[in-house]
């Protein structure tokens, strides 16, 4: 696996998780709108079922993006395998299992919505529920990876959650932590 050690490839997955995670609550939300049979004459279901559909292509794109420039950074220990298996990091584990947990959850809404016309629609139906649990884990990764670094109330990465939707994406919250973790907490300490 060829690694990486730029900050930049840090910046960018700080931000794609951001900018993923802000995708999806469009996309539960827009989601929420279409199973309630909500739209109005200015904008119809059928446009908000396509917005629903197309937003959630560009948050994967987001989300992929997000867990290759983890992957390929070489200054935290997260390979490959722990996008998708639960406490295999060795970097913050609690917080990358929540993630992986999202985005295992969110792949296979992905794969049975690719297949919805040969599934079952009850199949189909059980399993885009799973987006819910995908949503409130992937909130909880963000939470946890963003916890350790700046207060609560500053986090603009869960702010999509309603918390801090205002607060507006802090110096503090993309800083590179090369510069600040140091000692034991040191992500290379835990390699
Ligand atoms: C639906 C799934 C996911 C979403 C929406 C998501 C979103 C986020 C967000 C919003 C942040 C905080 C960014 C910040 O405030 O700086 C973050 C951090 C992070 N995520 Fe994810 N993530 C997901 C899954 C994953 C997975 C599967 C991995 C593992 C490969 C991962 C690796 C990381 C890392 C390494 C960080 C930075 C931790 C730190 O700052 O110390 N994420 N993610």
């Amino acid at each position: 696996m060829i690694a990486l050690a730029t900050p930049y490839l840090w910046y960018t997955t700080r931000a794609t998780g951001i900018v993923a995670l802000i995708l999806f609550t469009l996309v539960v939300s827009l989601g929420t709108l279409v199973a309630n049979r909500i739209g109005g004459t200015i904008v119809g279901r059928f446009e908000i079922n396509e917005l629903h559909r197309s937003l959630s292509i560009v948050a994967m794109i987001f989300l992929v993006l997000h867990i290759l420039t983890t992957v390929l950074d070489n200054y935290v220990s997260t390979g490959l395998i722990s996008a998708f298996i639960p406490m295999t990091s060795a970097y913050k584990r609690v917080a990358i299992t929540f993630g992986a947990v999202a985005f295992d959850l969110i792949v296979a809404v992905w794969i049975s919505s690719l297949l919805k016309l040969r599934v079952a629609n009850s199949t189909w139906r059980f399993i885009h529920w799973f987006s819910w649990i995908g949503f409130a884990t992937a909130l909880v990764h963000a939470y946890m990876s963003a916890l350790t670094r700046v207060p609560v109330w500053g986090s603009s990465s869960w702010a999509p959650a309603g918390v801090s939707w205002c607060s507006p994406l802090s110096g503090d919250s993309l800083d590179d932590p090369r510069g600040r973790r140091v000692g034991p907490r040191s992500p290379r300490s835990l390699a």
